[in-house]
């Protein structure tokens, strides 16, 4: 590969977007990094602290006390809050249902930008979210955006959860999925929308291989 460019992904909750993007990033050995990530551990922070999750200012008030490292580690990657290890919290319930709130406001999405932008700066990132391609990186040389329907998504996640041994149920999963993609979608800032130089690949009826394989095909194009 001549360069290391940048890949954005972006999609909406389940697309299959965090398991590409890691597949994606070890072929080409380029850092992953997953923003999502970054809104759960300061939801987590959030809810610990009791903070007001509706309250951008004081939110932010924290972020700016808050360091969210991305490491990985053994191959896995993990997520550290305040060097805490916080990657399984960050996959609660709790945390999942709350995210959206944190992730709506505006002062607290510009940092989360900032910083994001910052630890893309070298190019050879595979970073996943709701608005890289719109937002974070609107000069990424490969723009992926992953879509999927709400059933397919919910099974996805279902199977996911089960596997590692966590209690779910299929239908509350999927109106989980569908008032997630709503907020996100309605939301003022930022919300999720397909860049119009993004390449859409609707993953419903793909295998993780055959989404890799088509990023892959479009790196080679690009870089
Ligand atoms: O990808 P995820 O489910 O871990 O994301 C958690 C939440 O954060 C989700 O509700 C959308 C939001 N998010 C965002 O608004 N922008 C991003 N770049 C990444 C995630």
């Amino acid at each position: 590969m001549s360069k290391n460019i940048n890949i954005a992904i972006d999609g909406p909750a389940g697309a299959g977007k965090s398991t590409v993007a890691k597949l994606v990033a070890e072929k080409l050995s380029y850092i992953y990094i997953d923003t999502g990530a970054m809104y759960r551990a300061l939801t987590l922070k959030g809810l610990r602290k009791e903070t007001d999750l509706e309250n951008g200012l004081e939110l932010s008030t924290l972020l700016a006390q808050t360091k969210i490292d991305l490491r990985v580690i053994e191959g896995n990657q993990k997520v550290f809050l305040d060097g805490e290890d916080v990657t399984s919290e960050i996959r609660s319930s709790e945390v999942t249902n709350n995210v959206s709130f944190v992730a709506r406001q505006k002062e607290v999405r510009q940092e989360m930008v900032k910083r994001q932008k910052q630890l893309a700066k070298e190019g050879g990132v595979v970073m996943d979210g709701r608005d890289i391609g719109t937002h974070v990186l609107p000069d990424a040389s490969l723009k992926v955006f992953l879509s999927a329907s709400v059933d397919k998504r919910a099974e996805r996640r279902y199977k996911e959860l089960i596997e590692n041994s966590v209690e779910a149920d299929l239908e509350t999963i999927k109106s989980e999925i569908a008032l997630r993609d709503k907020r996100d979608t309605e939301r003022e800032v930022s919300p999720l929308i397909k860049a119009e130089d993004a390449i859409e690949i609707n993953t419903t009826s793909l295998t993780i291989g055959d989404v890799v394989q088509q990023i892959m095909s479009l790196v080679k194009e690009r870089a």
